[in-house]
């Protein structure tokens, strides 16, 4: 009998819920298990997704414990605390690191081929922090990464353009977060460079104003969202819902997901987010990127500010 695909994702909150309504709805897994310290959550959203199962697909909803997790191809970590007015970012990384421990090794030691993908933020330290506490291969520890970035430019220049999102090639790189940037010299609307579709298409510059509202309104957007509903959740929840389809499908995706990069442009052992071919072993490939002078030197921002946390991490 053929393996039924699995996914389970610990934290059932508002992230981990809306990713199981998008898997469900999309019919990503034969099966979904969700886990949450508390439990009546878990269990209330599994039931609530349950109920809805005979008018999607046929996917079997549950909520579970660790041991539950056995045979899960993909595990989705969305478990952890948010900033809280007066933390600092390294109080947060202390609180979700310890969160990190307790929840991976539990994952490790009951589903030990599974792909981990890390959502909790800052999310780049974390899947650091993921990638050592489960000593798995870096290609099976993934962070969520600029996925989600990527679609808000994607979505913002096609408002821009006129044109499709699918059509509209454009990466948003480094950290999930205030030092990630566009790299918009390889950014291209179906093989048109973008500078050149805004000049001969739209009769306008790509200047800097241009570029630097757009990559604002790109890295302001969690904030505007939170600001106006208190979190974000739904397009995080499709970025998952796409990710988890290019690993289960094996469909070689190119995805800007957080991996380990140490050594790319000179940058120390830190997890960003790159480019990658995402398939069924998960990250494959890191796809070698050719970046401008200017968008080096924010790659490697990126990079010094992520590995001020990394090199102090609380793993040992
Ligand atoms: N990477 C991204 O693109 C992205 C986007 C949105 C949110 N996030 C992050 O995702 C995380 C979750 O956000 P949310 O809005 O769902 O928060 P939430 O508070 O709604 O849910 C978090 C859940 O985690 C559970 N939890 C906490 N500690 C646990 C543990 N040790 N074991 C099991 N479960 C535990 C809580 O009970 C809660 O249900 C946050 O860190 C948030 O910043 C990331």
């Amino acid at each position: 009998m053929q393996k039924r695909s699995k996914i389970a994702i610990v934290g059932a909150g508002m992230v981990g819920s809306a990713t199981a309504f998008s898997l469900l709805q999309a019919g990503v897994a034969q099966e979904l298990l969700l886990i949450d310290r508390n439990t009546d959550k878990a269990e209330g959203e599994a039931m609530d997704l349950s109920h809805g199962v005979p008018l999607a697909y046929a996917v079997q909803v549950k909520a579970g414990t660790y041991e539950d997790c056995q045979g899960a191809d993909i595990v989705i970590i969305t478990a952890g605390a948010a900033q809280k007015p007066g933390e600092t970012r390294l109080d947060l990384v202390k609180k979700n690191t310890a969160i990190m421990k307790d929840i991976i090794p539990q994952v490790v030691r009951h589903t030990p081929e599974s792909i981990l993908i890390v959502v909790t933020n800052p999310v780049d330290v974390l899947t650091y922090a993921a990638l050592k506490i489960s000593n798995f291969p870096e290609s099976r520890v993934i962070g969520s990464g600029t996925v989600l970035d990527s679609s808000r430019l994607r979505y913002a220049l096609s408002l821009e353009t006129g044109v499709d999102t699918r059509n509209i090639h454009a990466y948003v790189l480094g950290e999930h977060g205030d030092t990630e940037f566009v790299a918009w010299s390889r950014a291209h609307v179906a093989g048109t460079p973008l500078a050149e579709y805004y000049a001969n298409v739209l009769g306008r510059p790509l200047d800097e104003k241009t570029k630097s509202d757009l990559a604002r309104h790109v890295r302001e957007a969690a904030y505007d969202v939170i600001d106006k509903k208190g979190a974000t959740y739904y397009a995080v929840a499709l970025a998952l819902n796409r990710t988890c389809r290019a690993i289960l499908r094996g469909e070689r995706s190119v995805l800007t997901v957080s991996t380990r990069v140490e050594g790319i442009y000179g940058v120390p052992d830190v997890c960003l987010s790159i480019p990658c071919v995402v398939g069924r072993g998960g990250v494959e490939k890191k796809i070698p990127f050719h970046l401008d002078d200017e968008e080096v030197k924010n790659w490697q921002k990126s990079a010094r500010a992520m590995a001020e946390f990394t090199e102090s991490l609380p793993i040992e």
